[in-house]
């Protein structure tokens, strides 16, 4: 069946971290109906490989197209680094748009001309080169510092984003940063915007920091707006489906996104 405007937008992620691109599609987008993906048995991908995190991806992928969506939004990073291309040819007639492509135009639209950009992501993401890869794509002249911060993501799952422990590690992290005369940091990571005030602190409030999860949600706006796909009717669903734990997944998103989520379907995707 075609999609029509009243289909939802399909967003994955390895776990909780898409959320990050739930709330700022809500915000930008609060008539559209929404399907989420969490793979909660699988997470983290970040520490797994590449052909590994594609077979995920591939699957959640056509657990989406399943039901119809109009538009994919890949939300994880490591996702978008290791199987876009794959995940696009899988999709055909629906548009999919990810966090690398919209994090990477957002950095080079707020850096001065051929500036420097620091990204930080997991070890998929920064091993990938996908980053500097899609800057240079679109200005060869920048120069790009990358840092792979893999203690960030279990940080963030416990709820430590700023106390002084927190800060001690961004500081281990970020020091190379510190005398690059960076314009813009992007935060290469689904979780890494639950970090951006204790990242300001320790790299000075002046750096742009730029969240790939408010990029992504403003360019599914302007593809919906130019397509003329988006939903006329008001007041948007959110349908939310995980692998795993779904109860435990219901208590954080309801606690993340500030809202009543009325259930959270598991799905073995294996079947
Ligand atoms: N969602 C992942 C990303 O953006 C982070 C969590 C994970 O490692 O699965 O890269």
């Amino acid at each position: 069946m075609t999609p029509s405007n009243e289909s939802p937008i399909g967003i994955f992620d390895s776990g909780i971290g898409g959320l990050t691109v739930v709330k700022s599609v809500m915000k930008s987008l609060p008539d559209e109906n929404i399907i989420y993906f969490g793979d909660t048995a699988r997470v983290p991908y970040g520490i797994k490989s590449t052909d590994t995190i594609r077979q995920y991806a591939l699957q959640i992928t056509d657990f989406l197209l399943k039901r119809n969506v109009k538009i994919i939004l890949i939300a994880c990073n490591s996702v978008a680094a290791a199987a876009r291309t794959d995940i696009i040819k899988r999709s055909k007639k629906i548009a999919v748009l990810d966090v690398i492509d919209a994090g990477t135009k957002a950095a080079v639209s707020q850096s001065s001309n051929h500036g420097n950009i620091g990204v930080i992501g997991t070890l998929a993401t920064i091993g990938s080169g996908s980053y500097e890869q899609a800057l240079r794509e679109l200005d060869n002249r920048i120069q790009v510092y990358s840092r792979a911060c893999p203690m960030l993501v279990p940080l963030a799952e416990e709820g430590w984003t700023d106390n002084h422990i927190a800060i001690e590690i961004l500081k281990l992290y970020l020091a190379d940063f510190q005398n690059k005369n960076l314009d813009s940091m992007i935060l290469g990571c689904t979780h890494y915007p639950l970090f951006k005030e204790s990242i300001a602190r320790v790299l000075g409030e002046e750096l742009t920091i730029i969240d790939s999860a408010d990029a992504i949600a403003a360019m599914a706006r302007d593809h919906l707006q130019k397509q003329d796909k988006l939903n006329s009717r008001s007041g948007g669903s959110f349908d939310c489906y995980v692998s795993d734990k779904p109860q435990r997944f219901k208590m954080l998103a309801e606690r993340f996104l500030g809202q009543k989520i009325s259930r959270v379907e598991i799905v073995n995707l294996k079947g």
